[in-house]
């Protein structure tokens, strides 16, 4: 297939890499010959790690060639898909997805990669509103396996049925919401996980390293929640942030992530974000190896959130253990991680961060039934999942 990507940083330059891998000719375009050349250098070094390991057969300037770089959206006259990965500004959006209507056949797919921005916001600047879909990549998308599948409210069944197709034949697990919610799923829990960080941190219950233990050494995650956020980038952090709160989505007073945005410090990317990288490269973070951090207060939000999508029918809770997975990198799915540390766990420290004061935390009536029936999880026999 025929493939354009639009936008060349983070996301794009990995998403063009993966469809090339998969022996796809893509096309890639962004506003700057100096943006396209340090995108090359990036697919060239992830490639040659991909090759020395063996994971990657084809020599990488066999794949490179198959990437056409370019300033101009007329490159893209003859594409079957087109993947949007541009900074998440709604007029640049427009311009992007005005130019590809124009440009590319008419029954090509145009997919978008925003995490914050609603799809149909984004359909509604084409002649193609059926044909417009998000499909979002997780960073590193060289490595991360999940692609959320977004259809909006005017996507065919045939678009989302070929963007899910896709996505399983680039080597990825796609998850489908049946409809469309701000933030979709990683985000939406994700930024769950930032809120209760960021209220421990600034209640002054645990300090930004204890939290990124816990997460790390007694959960078993990559990265703590705060090392995490520093390498997705605070700015897209609190992007995302206000755009789902922006929607309707409870909020969790917190300064800290603003605080560090107004000073410049972004990250891995600046340099600095709640932990130093020298050289804006991202380095594994020195954290002290326990913790008083309790696992089930730190996720109580989330599951919260969890239980939220699947109360609403948005996705099934397998499919959120697979979101945080294969998007995140969990051990293990944040639902099975629930069962194991006990529903009423959670439910008890919902239950005294709601009576301190934070209506967010106000708990799913899913969560409350559920110890109400005795499926507590694991030691019960049955939770979110069954056990025998
Ligand atoms: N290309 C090729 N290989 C890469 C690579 C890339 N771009 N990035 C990392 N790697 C390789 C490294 O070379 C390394 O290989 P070896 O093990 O063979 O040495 C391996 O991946 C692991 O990398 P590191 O040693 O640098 O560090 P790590 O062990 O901490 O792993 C990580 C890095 C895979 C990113 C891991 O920390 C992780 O899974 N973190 C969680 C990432 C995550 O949650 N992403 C989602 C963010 S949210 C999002 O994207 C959505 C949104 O809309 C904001």
């Amino acid at each position: 297939m025929k493939f354009a990507v639009v936008g060349s940083g983070t996301m794009g330059h990995g998403i063009a890499e993966v469809l090339a891998i998969y022996g796809h000719q893509v096309k890639l375009i962004d506003i700057s010959w100096d943006i396209l050349n340090r995108a090359k250098q990036r697919m060239e070094e992830s490639l040659r790690k991909f090759y020395e390991k063996g994971t990657v057969k084809e020599d990488p300037s066999v794949i490179l060639s198959r990437i056409e770089m370019s300033t101009s959206y007329d490159v893209a006259k003859d594409i079957d898909f087109a993947i949007e990965a541009v900074p998440e500004i709604l007029d640049l959006k427009r311009k992007v997805f005005q130019s590809l209507d124009e440009i590319a056949p008419k029954e090509a797919i145009l997919a978008t990669n925003t995490s914050s921005i609603p799809i149909s916001e984004i359909a509604e600047f084409t002649s193609r509103k059926d044909k417009v879909i998000g499909m979002h990549f997780f960073n590193p998308p060289q490595i991360m396996k999940l692609v959320e599948v977004i259809p909006s409210k005017y996507t065919s069944e045939d678009t989302a049925n070929k963007t899910v197709e896709l996505a399983r034949s680039l080597g990825k697990v796609p998850v489908k919401l049946r409809i469309e919610v701000p933030g979709f799923i990683g985000n939406r829990i994700f930024l769950r996980l930032m809120q209760e960080a960021c209220r421990e941190v600034e209640s002054g219950e645990a300090s930004i390293e204890e939290v990124d233990s816990c997460a790390r050494n007694k959960i078993g995650l990559p990265m703590g929640i705060f090392e995490l956020s520093d390498y997705v980038g605070l700015d897209i952090d609190v992007d995302l942030w206000e755009n789902i709160v922006k929607r309707g989505t409870s909020d969790v007073p917190c300064k800290l992530f603003k605080e560090k945005v107004a000073r410049k410090e972004l990250g891995v990317k600046s340099g600095k974000g709640f932990y130093e990288y020298p050289g804006n490269k991202y380095l594994k973070v020195k954290l002290p190896a326990t913790s008083k951090v309790d696992p089930a207060r730190l996720l109580s939000l989330a599951v919260n959130e969890a239980a939220w999508l699947v109360e609403n029918n948005i996705v099934k809770p397998s499919e959120v253990d697979d979101v945080m997975k294969y998007g995140y990198n969990f051990p293990k799915g944040l639902l099975e991680i629930a069962d194991e540390l006990g529903i009423d766990n959670i439910l008890r420290n919902l239950e005294d961060i709601y009576n301190k004061g934070y209506s967010a935390y106000k708990p799913q009536d899913l969560l409350v039934k559920m110890v109400k029936e005795g499926k507590v999880g694991k030691k019960s026999g049955e939770g979110f999942y069954k056990y025998a």
